[in-house]
């Protein structure tokens, strides 16, 4: 530790630092959420001393891949070392919490480690430094523009608030006018001038005693002896040999990014690990004449740096290879992992989506071996990468390092590579290419063409290299080689990883693409002997770049006449945010292990649909440290409550469906007992998995629910014309930061049970818990302090997991906790509906809609959980902002074999509203029009009823809608965008403003009550509880505000601890947007209450002090607490009759997106969005505004790159963020604008409006502008007719849908003659 010496003699080679941390050190500031370096929740520095170089290297690691054992002689700093409130916050710490860079707080110590590991490097980082800093950090909540905003603030020239390109300042509010000028529009969320300045001498020293270790001479070997394996660190390379030598099979471990993961994922077991990192034999770059040899310990950032200082030395024709590297070396994985991985372990791993390997293979690359038996060269070859035993390293050798030739005028390398994601994804394809001509002309003399992610290793196109030699580099050698590489590399229709025609489709398209380039490069030579590509084609020879995302958020200032201690409408930081950025916020699984804890591992269904024939669990409880197999038996009250089963009896209903659980002393016991639990099933007919299934098999869980208004069949005979689609929306999984995690502690009296676990619904818990316990709700406690995100994953599932946990506390009488690991709470806790939706629709030629048959139906999964509600919700939610007087609207939940759906921010409307977006777009389409023309025709225009006949006033939504298309200047750029796409044939772009009319709360109106508690302590301080949950949304923040309103004191006095059953018994869940609003108005109602009561003791002395009234009313024996109490908004909903006041009122909106499409790999880029969103009056700006940039990436993650992957059979393989993708830094919009425009809204507290879940919606801007570009694409290729871009958007899906004449060459299966590796589920 940082200032702390750790000397640890049992080092246990196996033991990870961030376990180590957390649960030896007991320091909690580094956050687990995957464990496999994907996240970078536990980030931490690592500083070490190079004795040759004399220098000390500080670079970001994620501590879940860092054994412990090779941490010996190494600085590790982690949040807690960075600074702390109980000492002094670091200034990286207090401009994220100022910024507003963290909202649930579980992302932001591994934030504040990457930017400040960039610090201690580089004291004034550059924009792009920092963006390239944070790629490797997830955040769920943010949308990261806070967060690079804060980061930037540490620029030389901090580029934080300024309009792209025009250099002003955007606190320059006349130069700015986005909103009508007699109001006063704020621009600043925070002041800087409240930061505290960064010195970087200030930093702490590296520790000398470790400077003397490293340049001890006399080394010697060190031996970690684990309880099942040995860690040893060489002296010195001769060691390493003759260790190698005595233990051939032992791993050298280096970066640990590959022999981690395979411990962890596929319980790899090695008796001995050989750690030989440090040795300065591996580390060193020799420059010759004709190339660079690089040492095999170098880590890939060090090579970044090596080979940027080559080709900045080196003139460029030399350095082809070099320049290829570098484009990846940009976007493989994230920073801590290219500072952790290690060229010699990269090149010998071979894994099948290397991005290194194909470009060294490519460039004649060279390994320098080194054994006992004295060295060796072996190419880097399609041998070599195919894993073929004559081309391989003996086991007793090592990679000593990796030779890379130069280029020659003649020769040309490139790299390629598309993923889901730009930065930290593996690639879905990659390819590493070079051909060398006869010296001056296009004759191919050599040529080579190496594949990743096509097979279960990297492949070289060996056979058309062969053909292709002599050929001139002209079109009808590409397209042999386009037919030659096809039929060299054949992916099969059942291959591993799907996308099989997307991933032929890219082979070539890769392919063309090096086509161009070379085509370029060889004009460029010789511009009159070798022909330029067109013109048209230029823009795609480059990859997307990654800027650093700008932006600018407006709001209204606050009254200039407001007490200055009033923070109602200001910008005030999350209470929280110093917590979270220190790493003091406390989680449930921060808290202190208590006395006896167990730890629990959940046995998972393997399959979707079966008999439990039987459950042997004699293996399990003979692992040691076991305490005990719980199983549906042991469940004393209700296993089944509500349709939702606890443990599965006699059957399982899907795959993950918790069949029992096993109790250890430790979480390892108890998942390598879990791991021994042996069931035996026989499958049950049918199984049912996607929404087709259940269709053909009537399965479903509830009625249809329908609403109907005007005469559609009448309509449809009287318009002009009528268009029928599909459209399918696939599901998105909640991927909140911190996994489901649940302490239960039972009292041993009076059969009480106290819970500690993140939810958004502590009642539902309570109620399940009581259930299955079978005692009274009284006795259970359930205390919620924090979550780390919910986002709608948090209302139902823990109230499952909850009970699960509390029947394991109750049965073994111990304290229980179960934290589910990422995979498992991926697998078990399901997330937002996947979606199939029908329309017919009957429309005038001028765009008018006259009438809408709608069908909906969800993939709801094995159980009721929301799946009714939701489909009410998108039944209701379905116009849309769109009137149209002949419209039917139906929904149901399927009933299928997967695990079950749940809520979701915007809890059926993200769905819903991409089939109104996707007919709107059909019927301009058809008409000739812009989808915003017909947009505007058909909404909503003056007070209205909607089509469930509740009234309403559209003016926001018409404000909110001109003032998008105006201000983002709509028009001109679709003009300015339809330009661009008539100059570039392979890039289109497109541009799309979508309107928005959103409900908050339900329209049950009991769901929509509320209370709180308030208490006034002598000395004047207060404590507010009250039934909401804070989950990263900063509902207690604004909780804080109300009551410092209220009582007129300031917020220091005030204090929100955490919301508990016990307290505010009853409460609703904290969902549909409207946590502030119910709480808030019974918060008010508390301290209206007390001051009510406090109000004889202020008019007789007035001049008095909060202290002074508070101690007079005391002593006048005046009720210091209150309850408050809100009845909740009056809302109904009639489903017989169709017709209800179902919502308490609508937020409105629109967004204006605009993309650039790579129509060859199916890559886009967003490059603007502009949000206008009614806030009426925020209570809080910089939380609101948060909320919608935050809800609009997540959002976008779901129109786009976020893919769940389901077997036939119903397994989900997305379990983790190495194969489910939510949008990082990189993706979100080059500039974002978001504007809070002002309405009225009195039924709300303060005027205010909800606005958790509004931005998620907006998101599908995206998927339109992705639409309008793809649109262009197809138009120009005659494909005039119609089309439906489903969500996700994904690459796969934007490639497939710009047909072209690469698409038409590939293999095209039949479906009947095999089985998908994944299939669609909507
Ligand atoms: C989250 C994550 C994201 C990733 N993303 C990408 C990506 O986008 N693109 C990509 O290409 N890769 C990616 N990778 C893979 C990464 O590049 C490799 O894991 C890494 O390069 C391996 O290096 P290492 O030093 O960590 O190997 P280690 O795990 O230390 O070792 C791996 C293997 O190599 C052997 N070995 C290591 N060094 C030597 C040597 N000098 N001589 C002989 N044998 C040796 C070891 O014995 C071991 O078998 C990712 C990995 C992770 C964890
Ligand atoms: S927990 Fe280590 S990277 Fe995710
Ligand atoms: S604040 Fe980043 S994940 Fe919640």
């Amino acid at each position: 530790m940082q200032l702390e010496t750790v000397v640890e003699t049992n080092a246990d080679p196996e033991e990870n630092l961030l376990f180590y941390l957390r649960k030896t050190l007991y320091l909690t500031g580094t956050k687990y959420a995957c464990g496999g370096g994907g996240c970078g929740a536990c980030t931490v520095m690592l500083s070490r001393y190079d004795s040759k170089t004399k220098k000390i290297h500080h670079s970001p690691a994620t501590a879940c891949l860092v054994p412990v054992c090779s941490l010996h002689g190494t600085a590790v700093t982690t949040v807690e070392g960075v600074g702390s409130i109980k000492t002094r916050v670091h200034p990286v710490q207090e401009r994220l919490a100022k910024c507003h860079g963290t909202q649930c707080g579980f992302c932001s110590p591994g934030m504040v480690m990457s930017i400040y590991t960039l610090l201690r490097n580089h004291p004034e980082p550059t924009p792009a430094q920092i963006t390239e800093a944070l790629g490797g950090n997830l955040c769920r909540c943010t949308g990261y523009r806070p967060i690079v905003e804060s980061g930037t603030t540490f620029s030389a020239k901090s580029t934080v608030c300024q309009l792209k390109g025009t250099g002003k300042c955007c606190m320059d509010q006349e130069e700015r006018s986005f909103v009508d000028k007699p109001r006063k529009i704020c621009t600043k969320l925070y002041n800087e001038d409240e930061f505290q300045p960064f010195d970087p001498s200030q930093e702490p020293i590296f520790p000398p005693e470790l400077i003397r270790m490293a340049e001890d001479p006399n080394k010697r070997r060190l031996t970690f002896q684990g309880k099942r394996n040995t860690w040893i660190i060489p002296a010195s390379l001769d060691d390493v040999l003759e260790l190698k030598a005595n233990f051939p099979k032992a791993p050298l471990v280096m970066g640990n990014t590959v022999v981690g993961p395979s411990i962890k994922v596929n319980d790899a077991y090695y008796p001995v690990f050989i750690y030989p990192r440090g040795l300065p034999e591996l580390h060193f770059v020799d420059t010759t004449d004709d190339g660079v040899t690089i040492g095999a310990g170098y880590s890939l950032a060090q090579l970044k740096d090596a080979l940027l200082f080559t080709v900045s030395e080196q003139p460029q024709e030399k350095t082809k290879t070099f320049h290829a590297l570098l484009k990846h070396l940009r976007t493989l994985a994230g920073p801590q992992i290219r500072n952790m991985a290690t060229l010699g372990g990269h090149v010998v791993s071979r894994p099948n989506f290397s991005d290194l390997n194909p470009i060294l293979a490519a460039g004649n690359a060279i390994i320098n071996l080194r054994s006992k038996e004295g060295e060796r060269k072996i190419p880097i070859n399609g041998d070599f990468l195919e894993k073929s035993p004559e081309a391989d390293l003996k086991p007793e050798e090592i990679v000593l390092s990796v030779y890379i030739p130069y280029s020659t005028q003649w020769d040309f390398v490139w790299g390629l590579r598309q993923a889901q994601r730009q930065e930290n994804d593996f690639a879905i394809v990659n390819a590493g290419m070079s051909v060398k001509f006869e010296d001056g002309t296009n004759t191919i003399k050599d040529l080579k063409m190496f594949f990743g992610s096509v097979a279960p290793t990297q492949v070289s196109a060996t056979q058309t290299c062969k053909q292709l030699i002599g050929r001139q580099w002209d079109d009808h050698m590409l397209s042999d080689a386009c037919r030659l590489v096809l039929e060299d590399i054949y992916i099969p229709p059942d291959a591993k990883g799907g996308m099989v025609e997307y991933r032929r489709t890219l082979i070539i398209s890769l392919l063309f693409k090096f086509y161009l380039k070379v085509q370029r490069g060889l004009n460029k030579i010789d511009p009159q002997k070798f022909p330029n590509i067109p013109e048209k084609f230029m823009s795609v020879l480059e990859d997307f770049p990654i800027e650093t995302p700008q932006g600018l958020q407006m709001f209204e200032c606050v009254n200039p006449y407001q007490l200055p201690q009033d923070p109602v409408g200001r910008p005030v930081m999350h209470q929280s945010a110093i917590k979270h950025t220190t790493g003091e916020a406390v989680f449930c699984d921060d808290m202190p292990s208590i006395a006896q804890e167990l730890f629990l591992a959940p046995v998972t269904s393997t399959r979707a649909h079966a008999k439990i024939m039987s459950i042997d669990t004699s293996q399990a409880l003979a692992i040691p440290g076991v305490v005990d197999v719980i199983t549906a038996e042991d469940v004393p009250g209700d296993n089944n409550h509500l349709g939702e089963i606890l443990y599965a009896q006699d059957k399982v209903i899907c795959v993950g469906q918790i069949v029992c659980t096993v109790a250890a002393d430790t979480y390892a016991h108890a998942k390598e007992a879990a791991q021994k639990v042996k069931i035996a099933y026989e499958d049950i007919e049918p199984r049912i998995i996607t929404i087709e299934q259940a269709l053909q098999h009537n399965s479903f869980l509830s009625v249809e629910k329908k609403i109907e208004q005007g005469n559609v069949e009448l309509a449809f005979s009287n318009v002009d014309q009528i268009i029928e689609g599909v459209v399918h929306v696939e599901g998105q999984e909640h991927f909140y930061m911190e996994t489901q995690t649940i302490l239960a502690i039972p009292k041993h009296e009076d059969k009480e049970m106290v819970l500690h676990l993140g939810t958004q619904y502590p009642t539902h818990v309570q109620e399940f818990v009581a259930a299955a316990l079978n005692i009274p709700r009284n006795r259970i406690a359930c205390h919620m302090k924090r979550a780390g995100g919910a986002f709608g994953g948090k209302v139902t599932k823990p109230a499952l997991l909850g009970a699960i946990c509390a029947v394991a506390a109750y049965k073994t009488g111990c304290p229980v906790q179960f934290l589910l690991e990422r995979d498992s709470d991926m697998l078990i806790t399901a997330g937002r509906h996947p979606l199939y939706g029908k329309y017919k629709i009957g429309f005038m030629n001028n765009g008018e809609i006259k009438a809408a048959d709608v069908e909906y139906y969800v993939n709801g999964g094995c159980t009721p959980d929301e799946s009714e509600m939701v489909v009410e919700f998108l039944v209701l939610k379905s116009e849309n902002a769109y009137h149209i007087p002949n419209f039917r609207c139906r929904g149901r939940p399927c009933k299928t074999n997967l695990p079950s759906n749940t809520s979701f921010r915007g809890f059926g409307f993200p769905q819903a509203t991409v089939v109104a977006e996707t007919y709107i777009t059909a019927v301009a389409s058809q008409c000739n029009l812009l989808p915003e023309e017909v947009k505007e025709i058909n909404m909503y225009k003056t007070i209205s009823k909607t089509a469930y006949k509740q009234t309403f006033n559209p003016e926001p939504l018409r404000k909110c809608w001109k003032e998008c298309l105006e201000k983002s200047s709509f028009y001109a750029r679709k003009v300015e965008a339809e330009e661009f796409n008539k100059k570039n044939y392979w890039k289109k772009r497109g541009l799309a403003t979508v309107p928005m009319k959103f409900s908050i709360a339900t329209p049950k109106a009991y769901q929509n009550q509320a209370a709180a508690l308030v208490h006034i302590y002598l000395d004047g301080s207060v404590l507010v509880a009250h039934g909401g949950c804070e989950i990263g949304q900063g509902l207690y923040t604004k909780m804080i505000q109300v009551a410092s309103r209220e009582l007129n004191i300031p917020r220091s006095y005030i204090h929100t601890c955490e919301t508990n059953t016990a307290t505010v018994p009853n409460a609703s869940f904290t969902a549909g947007s409207m946590g502030t609003d119910i709480n808030g108005k019974a918060v008010q109602n508390a301290c209206q209450i007390l001051m009510s009561r406090l109000q004889p003791v202020i008019r007789r002395n007035p001049k008095g002090k909060w202290e002074d009234w508070i101690q007079t009313a005391f002593q006048e024996s005046i009720s210091l607490s209150a309850t408050g109490y809100f009845k909740g908004y009056q809302t109904n909903m009639d489903w017989e009759k169709e017709e209800g006041d179902a919502f308490p009122y609508y937020v409105y909106g629109a967004a204006c997106s605009e993309v650039e499409v790579d129509c060859l790999t199916g890559a886009h880029k967003l490059l603007r969005t502009d949000i206008f969103i009614d806030a009426a009056f925020s209570i809080n700006p910089a939380i609101d505004i948060g909320q919608i940039e935050g809800g609009f990436v997540q959002g976008m993650g779901l129109y786009t790159i976020e893919e769940l992957k389901y077997s036939p059979d119903g397994v989900l393989y997305s379990r983790g963020p190495d194969d489910y993708k939510i949008p990082t830094v990189t993706e979100i919009p080059e500039e974002i604008y978001v504007t809070l425009v002002r309405s009225r809204n009195p039924i709300a507290i303060y005027s205010s409006k909800g606005l958790g879940e509004a931005g998620m919606f907006l998101g599908s801007s995206v998927l339109f502008a992705i639409n309008d570009a793809v649109t262009a694409a197809r138009r120009e290729r005659g494909l005039t007719k119609t089309f439906t871009l489903n969500s996700p958007a994904t690459p796969e899906t934007i490639r497939m849908s710009c047909v072209d004449q690469f698409t038409d060459m590939i293999p095209k299966d039949d479906p009947s003659t095999f089985t998908p590796w994944s299939i669609r589920v909507s």
